[in-house]
């Protein structure tokens, strides 16, 4: 490295520390700034309740606490985790039910649990600061929802994200249909460790500096993550699937970490069913490799194709894939040698790849309000590394200000050199467009992965009262700074950001 380069890592360092000082400075008032709804109207503590009438209630209980967890290879870390495991409990209700969820926080910092993706009443969102208070060391905290749209879904922590999901406070929810499609239905998180590093969740500024210079989307974190689990687990430690040749199964992917990740299928065995929890068109054919972006969710149907092992992995060009291996064997030859080979394909499937089947807007729109969301990476003095909305950081990026019943048209930019997996509470976007270019099949869903240089254009209908995020969901790129709020008029949040409520 030349001296200039070591100069200019050494800069943004000290920038960035300067920034942390000022932040965490009393100058520095990071509760005045998207409130600027002000406490005009009701609170939203009193909007949008649910009862659970005759429906039938599932009840579950979740505790916060810190984990010795074993991710495999002998590798331990100190997780945080809900019910002692990685991924915490998998959920699963039915459509309809009445979701009742007792978290007790036994860890020694305030938590929350955010239902990611999950339409529900804004108080239910787990957002600190902006839906509820942060869920303090020995207190509790009861999220009640009615579980209305099947399908895939996951919880986390919304308390100082880039740490919390880190260390493990995530976990899977199912939302069944009354009559699944498959008998056979596997969940699996996607995630990324850092063992070598004492500091699960710090933020790499070196590799954000060499990343920038690259052109690498993702070098921010690429360079401190050394292990990739699925379910928690790396290499061997990963469950293996039981089936059997031409069996299908409807396979529910999420990925909780910073990186994209590329999942191979042999040949001919994996159709993509749903983004989001929204199924896709189903005239639609098959790919071999399933791209999901940070924060988002995808499920396939996928086939055996023979009697003999076969395996879904990482892409083997990427750093680690060995760690992320799904084997698949039938019963009989269960104890036979797995064949690791992967298959080599390039026909990519991602959350944009494939229309959804019910469209929010036949046509396209004619909206009341539009936002422009320019997306990027900043530097500013004093205030060190920032990622940003049209120039501003949270709390002071201009919110999205609606009205209930108003059709919003988002035009979200990537201007910068990272990528943003830009993810919507409470609401389901549908994408109309990419680079302007219209899609023939529109994509419903709640988050969308914007690479350098895209520009895509989403409209949402303002149908759910409250004060919601609209952040990206690498949780590093949220916490120093990327996140704005839509702002209902006729609502405030009673809650205050700052202090113990860390909502990025
Ligand atoms: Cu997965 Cu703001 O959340
Ligand atoms: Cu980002």
């Amino acid at each position: 490295m030349n001296r200039k380069v070591v100069g200019s890592i050494l800069i943004v360092i000290l920038l960035a520390i300067g920034g942390w000082l000022f932040i965490n400075s009393p100058f520095y008032n990071g509760s005045s700034q998207y409130n600027g709804s002000s406490q005009n109207g009701i609170s939203i503590l009193e909007v949008g309740a649910q009862e659970a009438g005759d429906r039938p209630v599932k009840t579950f209980d979740l505790t916060a606490q810190e984990t010795k967890w074993e991710l495999g290879d002998g590798k331990k870390v100190n997780a945080w985790t809900y019910n002692g495991t990685v991924p915490g409990e998998a959920l699963r209700v039915t459509e309809g039910d009445f979701v009742r969820v007792h978290l007790k926080n036994e860890l020694g910092v305030p938590v929350t649990i955010h239902w990611h993706g999950v339409i529900l009443p804004n108080r239910m969102d787990g957002v600190p600061g902006l839906t509820q208070d942060a869920v303090e060391p020995g207190e509790s905290f009861t999220y009640e929802f009615i579980a209305n749209d099947p399908g895939t879904y996951w919880y986390h922590s919304h308390q100082h994200s880039a740490e919390q999901v880190d260390r493990g406070l995530y976990g899977s929810l199912v939302i069944e249909e009354k009559e699944p499609e498959y008998d056979r239905d596997e969940f699996f998180i996607l995630d990324e460790w850092a063992t070598r590093s004492r500091d699960q969740g710090a933020f790499n500024m070196g590799g954000m500096m060499r990343g920038h210079m690259s052109g690498d989307g993702e070098m921010d974190t690429k360079q401190l993550y050394d292990t990739f689990t699925v379910n928690g687990k790396a290499g061997d430690a990963i469950e293996t699937l039981v089936m059997e040749e031409g069996e299908t199964a409807r396979l529910r992917f999420v990925n909780a970490g910073y990186q994209q990740h590329q999942l191979v299928f042999p040949e001919g065995s994996m159709k993509v069913i749903a983004n989001d929890a929204e199924e896709i068109n189903g005239e639609q054919g098959s790919s071999q490799v399933l791209e999901i972006a940070p924060g988002e969710r995808i499920d396939v149907a996928y086939t055996k194709q023979g009697k003999e092992s076969e395996v879904i992995a990482e892409n083997p060009g990427v750093e680690h894939s060995e760690d992320m291996r799904i084997p698949v064997v039938s019963e009989n030859s269960a104890d036979s040698k797995i064949n690791w080979t992967v298959s080599s394909g390039s026909d990519i499937a991602d959350g944009t790849t494939y229309g959804s089947e019910e469209l929010l807007f036949e046509e396209t729109p004619d909206p009341d309000v539009t936002y422009d969301m320019d997306v990027s990476m900043g530097m500013n003095m004093g205030e060190g590394m920032s990622f940003q909305i049209n120039g501003e950081t949270f709390p002071n990026t201009s919110p999205i200000k609606v009205e209930e019943g108003d059709i919003v048209k988002v035009n979200i930019t990537n201007s910068g050199m990272m990528n943003h997996p830009m993810h919507l509470h409470g609401h389901r976007f549908q994408v109309a467009s990419k680079n302007g270019k219209e899609y023939d099949y529109p994509i419903v869903k709640d988050l969308i992965h914007v690479r350098p240089g895209e520009e895509y254009v989403v409209y949402f209908e303002a149908n759910n009262i409250g004060e919601w995020l609209f952040h990206c969901h690498d949780n590093n790129h949220a916490e120093l700074g990327m996140i704005t709020v839509v702002d209902y008029q006729g609502v405030y949040s009673p809650f205050e950001i700052g202090g113990e409520n860390q909502p990025e």
